[in-house]
């Protein structure tokens, strides 16, 4: 089957970016405190479960950052580009190649998944595919950390870095993602807004999850 035409322009724009995008957003987990306080809650819930992944783990900052909470954590990128750097940058973590879309996973087999600022690159019609898919590999009591920019818009970068790419993201309502998670079966334990940083335009979203036992 033909892949749709968002997973090979996203993979395309990544692939030009990765290593700027990682010169930029490599090091953010050490300044947001807001944000390490999720991924403390979620290390803290989810720890000695069982393995997680986090999809569109780009450069592996934030698998790096679970992996020392001592989470059994692995990253999955659509970008080739961006599981290389991650390898480069951590070799000691597994990064792979594949798509949230479509996962490589038996059903019920996670303990956690962390999909930070990746599903902005799904449309919003397909969210709630990738939300089943999500449960579907998930097991019962397992749960989900969602990262996103707050808004309704979608975004079309061509330049950044003095690079040339075509990359299409979304921003989200934490309202509209926390309903499409009911309906993909989940319980929304937590939400969390915080206003933009210093280089952000956008307030941005953090959502906790689980899929019931
Ligand atoms: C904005 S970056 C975030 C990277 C990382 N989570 C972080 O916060 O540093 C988005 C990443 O998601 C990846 N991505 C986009 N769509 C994807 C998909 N369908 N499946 C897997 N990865 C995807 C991109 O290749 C890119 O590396």
């Amino acid at each position: 089957m033909d892949e749709p035409t968002f997973l090979t322009d996203t993979r395309a724009g990544y692939n030009t970016i990765a290593i700027p995008y990682d010169e930029m957003f490599g090091a953010e987990t050490d300044t947001k405190p807001l944000t390490r306080a999720m991924f403390n809650a979620f290390a803290e819930i989810v720890a000695e479960n069982g393995p997680v992944i986090e999809v569109g783990s780009g450069p592996g900052r934030v698998t790096a950052y679970l992996d020392g909470l001592g989470l059994d954590i692995r990253g999955i990128d659509l970008s080739p580009e961006m599981v290389a750097l991650a390898r480069r940058n951590f070799p000691k973590l597994r990064f792979e190649e594949g798509t949230m879309t479509a996962l490589d996973l038996a059903d019920g087999t996670l303990a956690g998944l962390v999909a930070w600022y990746s599903i902005i690159h799904v449309p919003p019609a397909l969210l709630p595919e990738v939300f089943a898919e999500f449960r579907r590999v998930l097991a019962p009591g397992g749960h989900l950390l969602l990262g996103f920019q707050v808004g309704d818009e979608a975004m079309h970068r061509t330049e950044a870095f003095g690079l040339t790419f075509s990359l299409v993201f979304q921003r989200l309502m934490p309202e509209r993602i926390e309903e499409l998670l009911a309906e993909a079966g989940f319980v929304v334990d937590a939400r969390l807004v915080r206003q933009p940083d210093e280089g952000e335009k956008v307030a941005q979203a953090h959502l906790l999850a689980h899929k019931p036992a």
